[in-house]
């Protein structure tokens, strides 16, 4: 499985849960993956486990709130491996649930910056060098919570409608070689558990295949995930939600 052999991948938040799983996902298929976490002690665990299954890791401490951090993790990535193929924004600062008239400042400014400008950030600092070498997949992490408005996650469900209508933008305007994709994170681990198991679960981890429809692999399972998040952080699934490559023709349009 060498699907991304000679890639270099990025993914924020990647200490824990599904960015975890996707970093060790991407190791698996040949990827050198960075690590950028907010907490050292998650990401040197993520880069750990991937040196132990003989894959290549770089573990960065950042957080994507701060632009100066989201461009260090960019620029070292590129000085260490000399590309960012694969970005991945996946990290999201969360508060807790509230009604719309209850959110705090800091709680909605917290989704905000964390999510959307971390996202955007990240998105400036990559595309230049995908541009440069023609080549370049942009995935940010979106929620089906926001597509439904849930109650209790305003500022969150704000926050992932901005990411998406930032891949848009970034589907317009991504003619310098990156394709840009919305991706949504199942929570169902029990579900993700019982559609994938055993060695049939396996084989799809080993398979991620082309991107197909609107359901792709790979899939992260439960194999991926541990402690805490072992409940609620199982599955990855690769939904298409737009188009991959910008169109010059619809430029300018609204
Ligand atoms: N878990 C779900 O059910 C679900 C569903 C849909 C979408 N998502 C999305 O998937 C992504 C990951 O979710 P998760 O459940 O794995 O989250 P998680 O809380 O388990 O892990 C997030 C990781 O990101 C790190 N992080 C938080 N803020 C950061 C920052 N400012 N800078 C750098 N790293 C930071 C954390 O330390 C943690 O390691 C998020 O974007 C989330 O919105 C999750």
């Amino acid at each position: 499985m060498d699907r991304l052999a000679g890639r270099v991948a990025l993914v924020t938040g990647a200490g824990q849960g599904i960015g975890r799983g996707i970093a060790l996902l991407f190791a698996r298929a040949g990827a050198r993956v960075c690590v950028a976490e907010l907490k050292e002690h998650r990401a040197e665990r993520t880069a750990l486990e991937i040196r132990a299954a003989g894959g290549e890791a770089l573990a960065l401490v950042a957080d994507v709130g701060r632009r100066e951090d989201v461009d260090r993790v960019v620029a070292e990535t590129v000085r260490r491996w000399g590309s960012v193929d694969v970005l991945v924004n996946n990290a999201h600062g969360f508060g807790a649930r509230a009604p719309l008239e209850d959110i705090p400042d800091e709680q909605f400014d917290l989704s905000w910056t964390s999510g959307v400008k971390g996202t955007w950030w990240a998105m400036c600092a990559a595309r230049p060098h995908m541009a440069a070498r023609g080549w370049g997949r942009i995935i940010n992490m979106v929620s089906l919570a926001a597509e439904r408005g849930d109650a209790g996650l305003g500022e969150y469900n704000a926050a992932k409608a901005g990411i998406a209508a930032l891949t848009r933008t970034g589907v317009r305007e991504g003619d310098g070689g990156a394709a840009h994709r919305t991706a949504r994170g199942s929570g169902d681990g029990h579900r993700a558990g019982r559609a994938l198991p055993g060695e049939r679960g396996r084989a799809l981890l080993d398979r991620p295949g082309p991107l197909r429809g609107r359901r792709c692999a790979p899939r992260v399972t439960r194999d991926h995930v541990s402690g805490r998040n072992r409940k609620r952080a199982c599955g990855v699934r690769w939904i298409v939600r737009r188009p991959c490559r910008g169109r010059r023709s619809r430029r300018g349009k609204r």
